[in-house]
């Protein structure tokens, strides 16, 4: 086990966030107070020009590189890195007036006009030529500099368009992925349904709302276009900084799990894989215990991108944001929480957006660990300071990872293919609530699971559940066969096996692609249920799980049955299945049940992987993080009340003290373990 920390230069963990020195360049009193305060809260890295373009080349080549020089040097001598960003996710105005192909057409053909921002043609040659100009000149003024640690890639990639580059790449890509042959096409997409045929690939259109959006092979291409040519970017940008100084990581801020990009395709083109993170803390939906846990989901998606090496949290609010439905104030203490969960989920870094507000515009009420009044005389500044402190303390479990042997398996071909099929309810699809709802159910039991795509490789893991999977990739079904032989544990659910790649069914029964060997069933029909229909498993146990929304009708071939329908025509039928396979056991569960009542078979399967539940009071949460020199515990209470812990020995880090045993947390208190 090796431990690796992202940033050796600073010890230990990296604390800092987005700032904004181009805003204040008139007012060197602030700029040489912000020094003064990130000092006094721990700051060792600080986030520099994310959107500062129209500083950094105020006219079309002239370039303004001394401010920017003086801040790193200044950063630098104090102690504080550079987390260098390349500006290309904002426009100054003079780029779009000389080339408006670097604006976008949206869905309906229409050319956006300047402003905003995270808006560029990913396809503009125009565009990338100006990227790559000012790119290649910071790297090489700035890429050498001993403050500079890493590279940030533009900011939150997303979106799509439509404009002439886009739809003519698109049909290239089209081209390759049907190897030139458009009859190949023709036939992957079902095209002679509603004869909807193509003769060549130049009369391939994109899904254009008043165009063709009916072929589900084509929506589905379109979605993986748009994230082959976001990476294409991405990758013309990462190139230009390692073509100067390849010594130097790079990385680009995720969101969550973001519906519009296959982060698992970007996720290679990174040294290091960093997110922004800002859950909607007090909610009127949910308790605080949930909203955490609903954020270490986010966390485990975005740390399985690299599993076994630590990622960022690269932006994440210090008191509230300003475009939630209701920006509700960070109570006190659950700042700490949350910053303590980015660490115990994998995170070496707590980051904010941002370190000081700005005076105007769009985000001027947006939190920030300096607000307008501008002292450290603030709660904020306060709780901010205290994290500093903290970070401190347990600076060494930095480098170390979770490792965990249960996965879930989720995959964007298939979120995208369920959302856009016509099937099911329309309302009720909830594939990614689905998943997040089993993790959690696994995560009560203290169990931190991978978040996989269908590719991976499975051999590290002895338990995977793959709720939903409609789209099998080629080598999925072969890949979860070949888990379950050599042990593996596998439970999969209704909707599991109907469609390829393509989107194209599966002749001779679902779930196809040699998946019906291993589940020993085939699934013949599926049946939605209105909002208030209701039916139940009849458990071998003597409980009933109640079902809602879908309910599949087997045929069971050879597998064990361990749960039937208790109502309507199927009642009776099987529900719930098992087939021993190899040396392992394939769970098939046909209909949709609530995860809290599927815990007695995860708690089953998890005692035939061997993997062991924590016990653990309601609203606390467990992690763990370990490296050559052992495992760090970390303990969340996420509740206004006390809670007791127990079995445990080690060195509590936060307080300095011995733990035998067990351990009291205060409310929203923690403690973080080095076990003994
Ligand atoms: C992020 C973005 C930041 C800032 C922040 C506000 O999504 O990257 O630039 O706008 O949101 O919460």
């Amino acid at each position: 086990m090796e431990k690796n920390i992202l940033f050796p230069q600073t010890g230990g963990f990296v604390h800092g966030g987005d700032y904004n020195p181009e805003q204040w360049l008139d007012r060197p009193d602030i700029l040489e107070e912000d020094i003064r305060l990130m000092k006094k809260a721990g700051i060792n890295s600080a986030t520099l020009g994310v959107f500062s373009w129209s500083v950094l080349e105020p006219k079309e080549g002239e370039f303004h590189f001394e401010w920017l020089e003086a801040i790193i040097d200044r950063l630098y001598e104090n102690g504080i890195y550079t987390v260098l960003a390349t500006p290309s996710g904002a426009r100054p105005a003079w780029l779009d007036a000389a080339y408006p192909e670097a604006m976008r057409v949206d869905r309906r053909g229409m050319r956006a006009r300047h402003g905003g921002r995270h808006n560029h043609c990913m396809s503009s040659p125009k565009y990338r030529e100006k990227v790559e100009i000012i790119d290649r000149k910071l790297a090489k003024r700035f890429g050498s500099h001993p403050g500079v640690i890493l590279y940030h890639i533009s900011n939150e990639f997303s979106g799509e368009c439509f404009c002439p580059y886009c739809v003519k790449k698109f049909r290239q890509y089209l081209w390759e992925q049907y190897d030139h042959d458009i009859e190949k096409l023709n036939a992957a997409w079902w095209t002679t349904f509603w004869s909807h045929r193509y003769n060549s690939f130049d009369q391939i259109e994109p899904p254009f709302e008043n165009g063709e959006t009916s072929v589900m092979g084509l929506n589905l291409e379109w979605k993986r276009f748009t994230t082959w040519n976001t990476n294409d970017f991405m990758k013309h940008e990462t190139g230009v900084l390692r073509s100067v100084t390849p010594e130097i990581p790079v990385t680009a801020n995720f969101m969550r799990l973001f519906g519009g990009l296959d982060y698992r395709k970007m996720a290679p083109e990174l040294d290091v894989i960093s997110w922004d993170n800002y859950p909607e803390f007090h909610n009127d939906r949910e308790t605080l215990a949930e909203t955490m846990r609903e954020t270490a989901f986010q966390h485990s998606v975005m740390r399985s991108l690299k599993a076994g090496k630590p990622f960022m949290m690269m932006e994440s609010a210090p008191g509230l944001v300003n475009w939630q439905p209701v920006n509700k104030l960070k109570r006190p203490g659950i700042h700490r929480l949350a910053c303590l969960q980015a660490i115990a989920c994998g995170s070496d870094s707590v980051q904010y957006f941002q370190w000081r507000k700005s005076r105007g515009s769009f985000e001027q009420f947006h939190g920030a660990v300096v607000d307008h009044i501008g002292t450290d005389d603030t709660r904020i500044f306060r709780e901010v300071a205290e994290v500093g402190d903290l970070l401190k303390k347990i600076a060494p479990a930095a480098g170390t990872t979770v490792r965990t042997r249960a996965a879930l398996l989720f995959d964007w071909d298939n979120r995208w293919a369920v959302a856009d099929t016509k099937a099911l309810s329309q309302e009720s699809k909830r594939y990614e609530e689905t998943c997040r709802g089993i993790w959690e159910e696994f995560f009560k039991l203290g169990i931190d699971m991978d978040v996989v795509g269908s590719d991976e490789n499975l051999n590290r893991y002895d338990l995977v559940v793959a709720p939903m999977l409609f789209l099998l990739q080629p080598g999925t079904a072969q890949n979860l066969k070949t888990f379950v032989e050599r042990g593996g544990q596998l439970l999969a659910t209704y909707f599991t096996g109907y469609v390829n790649r393509d989107t194209l069914c599966y002749l001779g029964g679902f779930p196809g692609d040699g998946l019906k060997e291993l589940f020993g069933i085939v699934s013949e029909e599926i049946d939605s249920l209105y909002p208030g229909d209701r039916n139940g498993i009849q458990m071998a146990d003597g409980s009933i799980w109640e079902v809602r929304d879908y309910a599949e009708i087997l045929r069971v071939q050879d597998a064990e049955v361990l749960g039937s329908y208790t109502e309507d025509f199927y009642r009776g039928m099987a529900a719930v299945t098992c087939k021993h396979y190899g040396e392992g056991n394939a769970y098939y569960v046909a209909a949709r049940t609530d995860a809290g009542r599927m815990r007695p078979l995860f708690e089953k399967m998890m005692k035939d992987a061997r993997i062991f539940a924590q016990d653990l009071p309601e609203g606390v949460e467990y992690h763990e993080r370990s490296g050559d020199e052992g495992t760090y515990a970390f303990y969340l209470n996420c509740t206004a009340e006390e809670k007791a812990v127990s079995g445990i020995r080690g060195k509590e880090l936060l307080t300095g003290t011995r733990v035998d045993d067990s351990l009291i947390l205060p409310e929203y208190g923690a403690a973080v373990v080095k076990r003994d």
